[in-house]
């Protein structure tokens, strides 16, 4: 079975020591994850060498970098290189969240750089795409994912592609509380899989997670999860509370 995944976006939040007990509520649970399921942790750079610590002796947990700059090293006051990432022992990262689109004019272009310097130091880009409010309204979000699927993913090889976990968020049901509906979700996340098979074929598309993102809550993350092509999700709000976060988890087929 394709890897099913929970993972966390903690984004902006968050106290070192409110981050601690708040993975040490969610490490106590009583979770048994199988084989193919795994949780992850994007927490905020300054926490990333306690996270790793925390989960190091539990069963696929992982924790990931929020982030990463799209070039290598350099005079980039104040940012955080791949390099960086993988010297502390950090196995993913989020690229190119539609926040850091919007507020940090990342392109398409700038996040192909940065999958690629992740796959270079084997660090799994959880790749994010999904389309504003007035492209849904316009009916012509396929387009638009397929687009940035193209320009940031499309370059690699068909063993690249296969490191790669997609993040499918509509913006417009980032933190409004709106979420997409299990049938918008599927047909949004099977399309995505078919612009990839149609690229690099069948069996690799399969093999590749698609997570939902947009408003996932303890309360429909499992409709969500069940539908075929969705793999899990990436949750920020919920995934700040223990008990909401550990639904979650569990939710996951
Ligand atoms: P919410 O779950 O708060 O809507 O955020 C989703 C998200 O942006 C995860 O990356």
């Amino acid at each position: 079975m394709r890897k099913q995944i929970a993972a966390a976006n903690w984004k902006m939040n968050l106290s070192y020591q409110e981050a601690e007990t708040l993975l040490d509520e969610i490490l106590e649970a009583d979770i048994r994850l199988e084989f193919h399921q795994m949780a992850i942790f994007a927490v905020p750079f300054p926490y990333l060498i306690m996270s790793r610590s925390e989960v190091e002796d539990e069963m696929n947990y992982e924790v990931a970098a929020q982030n990463c700059h799209h070039k290598k090293s350099g005079a980039y006051t104040g940012e955080v290189s791949v390099d960086m990432l993988h010297s502390i022992g950090v196995n993913y990262c989020i690229v190119g969240h539609s926040e850091r689109r919007e507020y940090n004019a990342e392109t398409n272009a700038m996040l192909a750089d940065k999958v690629n310097l992740c796959l270079e130091k084997a660090i799994t880009p959880i790749f994010c795409c999904g389309e504003p409010l007035e492209i849904r309204e316009a009916g012509t979000q396929n387009n638009f994912v397929a687009q940035q699927l193209k320009e940031s993913l499309f370059h690699l090889s068909a063993v690249e592609i296969k490191n790669i976990i997609i993040a499918y968020e509509p913006i417009w049901a980032i933190g409004t509380g709106k979420t997409a509906s299990t049938a918008q979700a599927q047909e949004i996340h099977h399309y995505l899989r078919s612009v990839i098979a149609g690229k690099y074929g069948a069996d690799i598309a399969n093999e590749i997670p698609i997570l939902y993102g947009g408003s996932v809550k303890a309360g429909n993350a499992k409709e969500l999860f069940a539908s075929p092509d969705v793999d899990g999700g990436l949750v920020g709000g919920a995934s700040l509370i223990a008990d909401d976060f550990i639904e979650i988890i569990k939710a996951l087929k």
